[in-house]
């Protein structure tokens, strides 16, 4: 039976309260709640997305007051980050009280917090006035959902409600950056860009933990393998490398940007026309779904530009063509 989907955010907050499972929109992708504080509740995150435990949570707040309910403290370098970004796509990485249960960290001494900038997502942190953890509403290693209907799809069986929220304006997962003292580590690029970043605190270190394909790394959880499609997905310089490649007749196309090229592929997939990344982003996700149910044989990428949103978009794509 498919759970209920709908937009009674005082049931969800009840159900969450009282250690269910409950999906919900954020400006990112959709995430799978439960209660933070619960470990019962937070192993049913674990088991719905058949995700590994040496894979850390997210955990959501409501508002930075919160932040030391769950961490022991603050660098300035944080402060300045929630200060510009908070609301919004920036995951803190920061040490975590004792409050915060080993599953949502996986065992380190660290947590990853964020304040989600989705109305629903606020308004459900403020009814439900609990820490929320959440990763993408996806089964482990998939696509993430940028809709209530992807979250259906994947997991309706598996949870007990499913918050709609409308399609996530941001459509990639935020930005995640762990802080101490001396140093800011990019652990994920995503929906805050770095250079916006290092225009708020100076140089950040970033973190190139996903070379290898299978093993936990420093940012546990990002295996080069993810976000992955059914479909094979491969990444080629130009749409001619493509069409030499494989047979267009046989291929979806995922375009960003004009190319005359295009009608040449069974079925192409546009971005953004104006080759804006913001656009792109908020595609991209759903546009990998659409292909994915396709009768083809292959999916092609062009990389995107390797700045702003491209960066976040690149290693989603990196990581679906991982097989
Ligand atoms: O936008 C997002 O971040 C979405 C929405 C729902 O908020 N959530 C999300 O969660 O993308 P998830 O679980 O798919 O990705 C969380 C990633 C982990 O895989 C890991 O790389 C990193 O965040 N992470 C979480 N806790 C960490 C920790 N304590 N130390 C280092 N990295 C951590
Ligand atoms: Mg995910």
């Amino acid at each position: 039976m498919t759970c209920q989907m709908g937009q009674d955010i005082s049931l969800a907050a009840e159900l969450l309260r009282e250690g269910k499972l409950v999906a919900f929109a954020t400006e990112t992708v959709y995430g799978l709640g439960a209660h933070a504080l619960d470990e019962t509740a937070a192993a049913r995150i674990f088991a719905a997305k058949e995700r590994p435990t040496f894979d850390p949570l997210i955990v959501h707040i409501a508002d930075r007051a919160r932040l030391h309910e769950l961490v022991l403290d603050v660098p300035e370098k944080a402060h300045k980050l929630a200060e510009e970004f908070w609301p919004g796509p920036l995951t803190l990485v920061l040490p975590k009280r004792d409050i915060v249960p080993g599953l949502i960290t996986s065992g380190l001494p660290n947590v990853a917090v964020r304040i989600p900038a989705h109305p629903v997502a606020q308004k459900l942190l403020q009814e439900a006035n609990i820490p929320i953890a959440a990763p993408s509403a996806n089964l482990f290693g998939q696509v993430s959902p940028t809709s209530a209907e992807h979250v259906r799809e994947q997991l309706g069986e598996r949870i007990d409600y499913i918050l709609d929220g409308g399609s996530c304006t941001v459509g990639l997962e935020s930005t995640v950056v762990a802080v101490d003292q001396e140093q800011v580590t990019l652990l994920r690029p995503g929906g805050t860009s770095l250079e916006s970043i290092e225009a708020i605190i100076g140089t950040v270190q970033v973190s190139n933990s996903s070379s290898d394909e299978t093993t936990p790394q420093n940012a546990p959880g990002m295996l080069a393998k993810h976000y992955a499609p059914g479909t094979p997905l491969t990444i080629v310089s130009n749409l001619s490398e493509a069409m030499a490649q494989f047979s267009p007749a046989e291929t979806g196309l995922l375009l960003f940007g004009e190319s005359d090229l295009a009608n040449q592929f069974a079925v192409t997939e546009q971005l953004s026309a104006e080759s804006d990344l913001t656009e792109a982003a908020v595609n991209f996700f759903a546009a990998v779904r659409r292909l994915d149910k396709q009768h083809i044989k292959q999916i092609v990428a062009v990389p995107f530009p390797e700045q702003g949103l491209g960066r976040a978009l690149n290693d989603r794509l990196r990581r679906a063509s991982i097989r």
